[in-house]
């Protein structure tokens, strides 16, 4: 196991599409090392969650680990650490709300974007069983950030007003104090 180098926006490899794995490799030894390798480095890094491209390895393979509890977000589910492999998202009703994003890729930075709160997240375990999960909420918002770089989308390209792309610091002086929810404050 090991901490990987998170790559940064700028890095081709983030903009490129990443392949789908095929049922033999999803068991594999390899796998399983490089899952290992994302939970170290998803927990040294300190995020919530961790596509396999941030750290230069093409692949259609996330992870995402969700605290739960009271929160600015308001009372959220806990999303223990799971591992998706080759996911899917279908919009389960398309009304949007905004958050502010972080991203491991793009540190220092925060951006509000608006995404669809209610979808269904179809994937494979690292048995290669289907896995099927709903989600509203904050937690909507980090399962199709975190699916975007399986498809070499960044958040900043879902920003629509510019104008809210801010440093973190600025962030937490001038804007965190306005906001009385839909502040996300972790990296994904
Ligand atoms: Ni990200």
């Amino acid at each position: 196991m090991a901490v990987r180098k998170i790559i940064r926006m700028g890095h081709p490899m983030l903009r490129a599409p990443a392949r789908s794995l095929e049922p033999d490799e999803i068991g594999s030894d390899a796998m399983h090392r490089l899952v290992a390798d994302m939970i170290d480095t998803l927990h040294d890094y300190g995020g919530i969650g961790l596509a396999a491209p941030q750290i230069a390895e093409p692949i259609r393979l996330a992870i995402v680990e969700l605290p739960g509890g009271p929160s600015r977000y308001g009372d959220l589910p806990e999303v223990p650490l799971t591992a998706f492999v080759n996911p899917e998202i279908e919009v389960l009703d398309p009304t949007t709300a905004g958050y502010w994003e972080g991203c491991l890729s793009v540190p220092g930075l925060r951006g509000y974007v608006a995404r669809p709160q209610h979808i269904r997240v179809r994937a494979l375990n690292l048995a290669a069983e289907p896995i099927e999960m709903t989600f509203q909420g904050f937690p909507a918002t980090v399962f199709q950030h975190e699916f975007d770089h399986l498809d070499g989308t960044l958040y900043v390209d879902r920003i629509t007003d510019p104008s809210k792309l801010v440093f973190d610091e600025e962030f937490e002086r001038y804007i965190l104090p306005t906001e009385t929810e839909q502040c996300a404050g972790a990296s994904v």
